[in-house]
């Protein structure tokens, strides 16, 4: 019953896991959510909630997917037998999976053309205008057939390294798009860093002023807490189910969550001391990263037309390794669901996931006229995927975890059949069983009221 793949060591378990885990999220949302809450007042709370909270959670996936040898809806049935119906909440995770992977690939396509506009020159050529340079991503991206290229361009990369194996693809590919990812982002917090006025960027950042964090802020923490590690989809699980045998899980996912959070802050660290040198307001989210950082790279004259490829190249780096590990998620739990070869699930997700993101990206421009629930598709799907879904799947995850899994089973996948010392054990379980559950539906709740 033991599956036969694997990630070859640790490092290579620990950077495809980083490279799910850093995303867009890193860098157009946190740097951004910890400015506005208060700085260093927000970062102390979301490092608690990362480490306390998130790193449970990938824990609980870790073992669940390293103990039962399965992708997600056998996994949760290999484990508790007696209640199949269990299964459910992989089916969440894969359904979850699927539809992130339909969205991440538009705003994934919008970055690979960011990339080819920034090095062909033409988003240089937009100049400081930002009117224009607002316009143009209005165009590109809801234009007809430019994102439709560029998003397929990018999903074809995804499944060419999916096809290529977990060792060979995902493991090797991730091994070296992280450390490129790393130095990417230090070149650009040097040039951002020793830009004049840089200061106040790092102020924003970092300076702590508890009055800004409110409970809208630590809700924001707790969320992006969630996001930023990519709990709740299954994805993880599988990945875990790679985890080598004599792995220490518990430092494991530490590193993974170190390397997370720090990665995060150097975004922030590369990004808004620039923006505010530059004279720019602090924005987040597709108009920091599409509107306010061209302009930045703009103001900075020819360099800022290397800067601004780097930049693009570093997010697209980033979406990569994220999509790659949903289409992981999706393909293997197809080949073993169906028992074909991978190259059939990984095929035919690609095709299925390309398709409906083509479909969002023109729910944008021509198919904005077709609604759900008084949005287009893009924004239906995009509320769906932020509040509902993940939520959902991490709280049915760590439920089963903490209530049905049996403790012996945790404790044995923990300590490596008793050969490691968890001394973090009881804190962990009491973590599992009443903190992250009442967390979840905090957000859960919180999301539908917003
Ligand atoms: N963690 C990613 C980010 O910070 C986003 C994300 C959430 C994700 N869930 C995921 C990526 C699952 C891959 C797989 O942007």
């Amino acid at each position: 019953m033991a599956q036969q793949k694997s990630f070859s060591s640790n490092l290579g378990a620990i950077m495809a896991a980083v490279g799910s885990a850093v995303g867009l999220g890193n860098i157009w949302r946190f740097p951004y959510i910890c400015g506005k809450y208060g700085g260093g007042a927000f970062l102390i709370v979301y490092l608690c909630f990362v480490f306390l909270l998130g790193s449970v959670l990938m824990m609980s996936e870790f073992v669940i997917g390293r103990r039962a040898q399965h992708t997600p809806i056998k996994a949760f049935q290999a484990l508790c037998p007696k209640h199949k119906a269990w299964g459910l909440v992989g089916l969440l995770g894969i359904i979850t999976s699927f539809f992130i992977l339909s969205q991440y690939l538009v705003i994934s396509g919008w970055t690979t053309g960011y990339v080819w506009n920034s090095i062909s020159g033409t988003l240089a050529s937009l100049g400081t205008d930002s009117g224009a340079i607002s316009s143009f991503f209005k165009e590109f991206s809801t234009s007809q057939w430019d994102p439709v290229l560029f998003l397929s361009v990018f999903a074809v990369l995804a499944l060419v390294i999916i096809l290529g194996g977990v060792q060979k693809g995902i493991e090797n590919v991730s091994k070296v798009l992280m450390p490129l990812l790393v130095l990417l982002v230090l070149v650009l917090c040097v040039r951002s860093l020793t830009l004049p006025g840089a200061g106040k960027g790092v102020e924003y950042l970092f300076s702590p002023d508890f009055t800004k964090l409110t409970g809208e802020g630590v809700l924001a923490a707790l969320g992006q807490a969630l996001f930023s590690l990519s709990v709740g989809m299954g994805v993880l699980l599988v990945y875990g189910s790679y985890i080598p045998v004599n792995d220490n899980i518990f430092k494991t996912a530490m590193w993974i969550t170190a390397c997370d959070t720090l990665i995060a802050v150097l975004a922030g660290l590369a990004i808004f001391p620039a923006v505010f040198s530059c004279g720019f307001e602090p924005a987040g989210g597709p108009g920091l990263v599409f509107h306010v950082l061209p302009n930045v790279f703009n103001t900075m004259g020819t360099t800022g037309t290397i800067f601004a490829s780097i930049f693009f190249v570093l997010l697209m780096v980033a979406a990569i390794t994220s999509a790659i590990s949903l289409l992981e998620a999706l393909t293997a739990w197809f080949s073993e669901h169906t028992g074909t070869r991978r190259v059939v699930g990984a095929l035919l997700f690609f095709v299925l996931t390309t398709a409906l993101g083509i479909l969002f990206s023109l729910s944008l421009g021509s198919l904005s006229h077709i609604k759900i629930a008084g949005l287009c598709l893009f924004d239906f799907v995009d509320r769906m995927n932020s509040i509902y879904l993940p939520p959902l799947c991490a709280l049915g995850t760590i439920i089963f975890f903490g209530w049905v899994l049996p403790e012996e089973d945790v404790k044995d996948e923990l300590s490596n059949h008793g050969t490691l010392k968890i001394g973090y054990y009881r804190l962990f379980r009491f973590l599992a069983r009443y903190v992250v559950p009442v967390a979840l539906l905090v957000v859960l709740v919180a999301g539908m009221l917003s």
